[in-house]
């Protein structure tokens, strides 16, 4: 018997013990919780860890609507110099409408943050610009994306949660760090990333699929391999790998909160929240591209990326660890201003600063969908191929 091979095997053995202590260390700790979602025998549980869940909860609570105010009177937009999507709303309404935004994006620094406090129709702070945009934006993902976001709707707060800068945004990362290097092609992939929770899997699966429109498809979408099935190359199955981690980990699911696991790609028997889910991809590159990219030149360059892009939103900006954002409460029905368009009319004193593509925001909302169609998708889900 040879022993030396024996002792090297037991070092082997010793090695791996001690990494998998060290592995179970990162693991989180027992007890969880697991509530059945999918039909009985599927085995499409999900599960819960109550102490991360208490810190999600703690991060989605709801702040107290502020009063109703008067639509009687004047118009702001009578009244005021430079009122360019909110004209219509009374003073008092404007006001308050003011009032909740500060309290949303930036209660710390006040009105100021977005206004010259010497005159507040001055368009020079680039965050009033952006702010106008994000009226828009907001208007719109509430009258054109209810696919998504149902009567549920969104605020500045969903996002923001008072501060400026949301807590989770994106940018374009750099898949080849170091150039052209002897290691070859990184494909963006094997550094650990928030993104993807750390794993190895490529770090930026959004630029793809987020403000791209690559097909979100795997290798293989079997459990064996099928005779003459062709999938898709193991680049895209990385990615796509990569999304749907951080889908799950945005919304603090497990995979089978919209997947019969049973078959993945599979419409028929997979969970509803599939379908919104869908329509959530659809949404977000729609937002980045319509709302975001067009504020490049906008946002000053200490806000933009390393590639010189502007912060973007993916699925955690609004979700933040909740399957429904600040657990569904309604907060948007508070602000009927927030609800429906309104078409910008031109500045009646002054031309905005920055000349960015701000100045027809209406391209934007002739692109959008239909209220009650599904999204401007080419393959609705029910279309998609089933197998
Ligand atoms: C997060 C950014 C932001 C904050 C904070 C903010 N505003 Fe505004 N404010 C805007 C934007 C954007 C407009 C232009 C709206 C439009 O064009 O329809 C505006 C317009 C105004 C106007 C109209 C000025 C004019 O003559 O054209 C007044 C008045 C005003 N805000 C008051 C306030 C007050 C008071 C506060 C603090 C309680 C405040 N705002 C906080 C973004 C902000
Ligand atoms: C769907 C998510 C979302 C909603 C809703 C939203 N925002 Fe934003 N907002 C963003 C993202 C993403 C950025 C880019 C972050 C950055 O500036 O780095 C941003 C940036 C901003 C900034 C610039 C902050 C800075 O210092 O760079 C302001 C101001 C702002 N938003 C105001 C608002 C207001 C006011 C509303 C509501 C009318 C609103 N936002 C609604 C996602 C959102
Ligand atoms: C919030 C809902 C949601 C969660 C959670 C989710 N997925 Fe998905 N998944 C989708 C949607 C929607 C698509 C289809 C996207 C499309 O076709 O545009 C999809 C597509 C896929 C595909 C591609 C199937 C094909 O047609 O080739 C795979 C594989 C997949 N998901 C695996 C996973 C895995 C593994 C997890 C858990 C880590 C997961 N998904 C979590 C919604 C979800
Ligand atoms: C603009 C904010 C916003 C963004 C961005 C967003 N969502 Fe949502 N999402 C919502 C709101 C609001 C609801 C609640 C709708 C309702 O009450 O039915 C929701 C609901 C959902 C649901 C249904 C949950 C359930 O149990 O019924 C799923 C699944 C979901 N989102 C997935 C996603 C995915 C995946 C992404 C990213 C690709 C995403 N969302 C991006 C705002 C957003």
């Amino acid at each position: 018997m040879n022993t030396a091979l024996f002792s090297t095997s037991s070092a082997w053995l010793k090695a791996i013990a001690l990494g998998s202590l060290v592995l179970l260390t990162a693991c989180e700790r027992p007890p969880m919780e697991s509530v059945q979602h999918g039909y009985r025998g599927t085995g499409m549980v999900q599960v819960y860890n109550p102490r991360i869940l208490e810190d999600v909860v703690a991060a989605n609570q709801v702040p107290a609507a502020l009063e109703p105010a008067s639509a009687e009177g004047p118009k702001a937009g009578q009244i005021y110099q430079n009122v360019q999507v909110l004209g219509d709303l009374s003073i008092g309404e404007f006001t308050r409408l003011m009032v909740a935004m500060t309290a949303w994006v930036s209660p710390e620094q006040g009105c100021n943050y977005c206004h010259n406090p010497a005159n507040f129709a001055d368009d020079s702070l680039y965050t009033k610009v952006v702010s106008r945009k994000m009226v828009e934006m907001t208007q719109h993902i509430n009258s054109n994306w209810k696919t998504h976001v149902a009567e549920t709707g969104v605020t500045c707060y969903t996002c923001h949660r008072g501060q400026p800068v949301p807590k989770e945004i994106w940018f374009t990362a750099d898949s080849q760090p170091q150039g052209s290097n002897f290691i070859g092609d990184k494909a963006g992939q094997n550094s650990p990333h928030i993104n993807q929770k750390l794993g190895s899997l490529p770090y930026d699966p959004f630029t793809a699929y987020l403000l791209g429109n690559e097909p979100i498809r795997v290798g293989a979408t079997t459990a064996l391999p099928v005779k003459g099935a062709k999938g898709e190359s193991i680049q895209r199955t990385e990615k796509t790998y990569a999304l749907m981690t951080h889908m799950s980990a945005s919304l603090g699911v497990n995979c089978t909160y919209c997947h019969n696991t049973q078959n993945f790609a599979k419409w028929e028997g997979a969970p509803p929240q599939r379908v919104t889910a869908y329509h959530g991809i659809q949404m977000s590159r729609d937002l980045n591209l319509s709302y975001m990219e067009p504020l490049t030149d906008t946002f000053p360059s200490n806000r933009k990326g390393e590639l010189g892009d502007v912060p973007k939103l993916n699925c955690a900006t609004c979700h933040q660890g909740a399957y429904k954002p600040l657990f569904g409460a309604p907060m948007a029905k508070d602000h009927p201003e927030l609800q429906a368009l309104r078409a910008a009319v031109a500045a009646t004193a002054m031309e905005p600063a920055a000349a960015s593509p701000d100045d027809a925001p209406a391209a934007a909302s002739t692109e959008a969908p239909a209220a009650t169609e599904p999204a401007p998708a080419t393959a609705a889900p029910a279309a998609a191929p089933t197998q």
